[in-house]
Parts: C-alpha cells; structure tokens; sequence
C-alpha cells in the first residue's frame, strides 16, 4: 500500500431490514471490483460479523472494528491483507474484522465521553485511510447501533440491498427514510447510488413483479432510468455453501452465473460513479 493517492469512495450497503443480503453484495462486489484491478477494503460494522466469516476469518482471533471505533487502534495497523498468512484473503481485497465485542461498543464510547457523537468514530479512521483504496466498503447491521448509523453519516455512497419479498419491498419507504435523515442530519454529500435487488428467483412471475415495481418506483423522473442497477442478482444454493466454506463465489464457482452477475454489477456501478463524477468535475469547472 504505498500508492497513497488512489481517490477513495466509501460506499456503505445497508437497509434497516435484515436478512436482505447486504453482506453477500458487500463482499461479493468487493470481490469483484478487486478482479477488475481496484484495491478493496471493507469494514465489517456487524457485530455478527458475518462479512468477516465469509472470508474464512476467525472473528474472536484479530482486532478489528471495535478497537477502530473505539479509537483504541489505528486503522491501518488492523488491516489484514492477502499477505498475511493466518488468512486467505484474496488479492488487493483488505478486511477489518468485526467481533462480538461490537455489541458492547454504545457503552464503551459512553464511558469515555458523553459528548462522542456517532459520525465522529468513523470520521478519523476514514480519513486516514483514504488515498490508500479505491474503494472501502462499509458492512452495517440491521439495526441503529453506533456503527450503522456512523457509517449512515460517513459514507460517501449509499448502496441499498434489497430482496424480491413483498415485506422487503415494502421496508424500502423505511430504507430510503434512514437515508434522508443521514442527508439532512449530518451527511449532505451522501449519494445514494443505487438499489441492488438480490436473491431472485427468476423463474417466477413474482420475482419479475416485483422487480419491475422496484425499478418503476425508484425511477428519478427523467431519462436517468431508475436508481435500481440493471444488474439483479438470482437466488441460488451457491451462495450459502460458499459462506459456510468462508470462501467467496469467486474462489468457489468462479464461472457460475451469479458470479458473472457480480461482475456485471460491478461494472455498472463504475459506470455509474464515473458519470455522476464527471457530473461533479463539470459542476466544478462551470463554477470555478
Ligand atoms: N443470491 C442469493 N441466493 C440465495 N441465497 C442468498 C442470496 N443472497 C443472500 N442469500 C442468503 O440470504 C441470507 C441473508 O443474506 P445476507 O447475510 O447477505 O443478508 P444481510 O442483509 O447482510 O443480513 P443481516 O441483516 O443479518 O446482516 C443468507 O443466509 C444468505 O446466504
Ligand atoms: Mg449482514
């Protein structure tokens, strides 16, 4: 990591609903993003750290997110990379781990001040990482934890995870709520940058329905198209067998068709960053 000027987009994937896959499109858009030659990191913010499982890392055997959080650590020095021998990361793809002990961090924060604000335990670990990855990755819990609502107020980009179930698709008012209070609470520069709608079965007629609802609801009104990504991505018995070998589809089913999903939509949110970045440079010379 010596290349300290890589422009960083943090990108936190989150919906306020569980169980709707945000860390199987975390690590797995990671994952692909990494294949395309970026350097990747993510940082697990789930105290049932499951991103951090699924790359076969033993939760309780490294610091990680509580001691970043805690300010108890430096960032950099809780990164572990595919140069370190006690994992099996895969290359240019970096991890800070979660623990249990994340469970407990709303009281540790509190014992040191009752003035830290949550946007603040993210804010220096966040900077002093920036310029060193393409790309950092935000995993967030399901619920309104320190972490989650942290990474809400930090994070550059928003990606909402959601599944074709009807409760799911009715949670995403909630989802889209959470993250307009981030914008006006604190995190004005947030983008959401895309829906990602994962798990379909695109066999049936529901599926489909729903996934037309979801791309006519977050339609933007103009020829933009809809904030859902083109890419969905289909349910398959892949995805758990890989979780449970700690392994991602990449290193286990590197040709199956929800892989190359994954690398399709990873594709399209470059696409998508590089417009709505050229947007922003047009903005910038326009005004100045
Ligand atoms: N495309 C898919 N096909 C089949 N199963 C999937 C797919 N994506 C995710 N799953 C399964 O759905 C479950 C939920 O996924 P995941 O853990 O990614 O969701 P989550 O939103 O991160 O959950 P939590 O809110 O608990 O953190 C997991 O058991 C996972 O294996
Ligand atoms: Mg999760």
């Amino acid at each position: 990591m010596n290349h300290l000027s890589l422009r960083t987009r943090v990108i936190a994937v989150g919906n306020q609903k569980g169980g709707v896959g945000k860390t199987t499109n975390t690590v797995h858009i990671a994952r692909a993003l990494a294949e395309r030659g970026r350097t990747v990191l993510i940082i697990d913010l789930d105290m049932n750290h499951c991103a951090t499982r699924h790359f076969g890392v033993e939760p309780e055997a490294f610091l990680g997110s509580y001691e970043m959080l805690v300010g108890n650590e430096e960032a950099a020095n809780l990164v572990l990379t595919h140069d370190d021998e006690e994992v099996s990361l895969p290359e240019r793809l970096h991890l800070i781990p979660a623990a249990r002990k994340l469970e407990g961090i709303d009281q540790a924060l509190a014992q040191k001040s009752k003035f830290i604000s949550p946007r603040e335990v993210l804010r220096a670990p966040l900077a002093s990482l920036r310029g060193r990855y393409d790309y950092i990755f935000l995993d967030t819990a399901p619920n309104a934890t320190i972490p989650t609502i942290a990474a809400y107020l930090a994070a550059d980009y928003f990606i909402l995870s959601a599944m074709p179930d009807p409760f799911a698709i009715a949670g995403l008012n909630d989802a889209l709520t959470d993250i307009r209070d981030a914008q006006q609470r604190g995190n004005p520069g947030l983008v959401l940058l895309g829906v990602v709608l994962s798990g379909v079965d695109k066999r049936t007629a529901l599926a489909h329905s729903l996934s037309e609802f979801v791309e006519s609801a977050f339609r933007m009104g103009d020829a933009a198209g809809s904030m859902k990504f083109h890419t969905s991505i289909g349910r398959s018995t892949v995805i758990p067998q890989t979780q449970k070998a700690g392994k991602t589809l990449f290193e286990t089913h590197s040709t199956h068709k929800v892989t190359q999903e994954y690398r399709t939509l990873a594709g399209e949110i470059e696409e998508r960053l590089a417009g709505l970045e050229s947007d922003e440079n047009e903005l910038r010379v326009a005004h100045g």
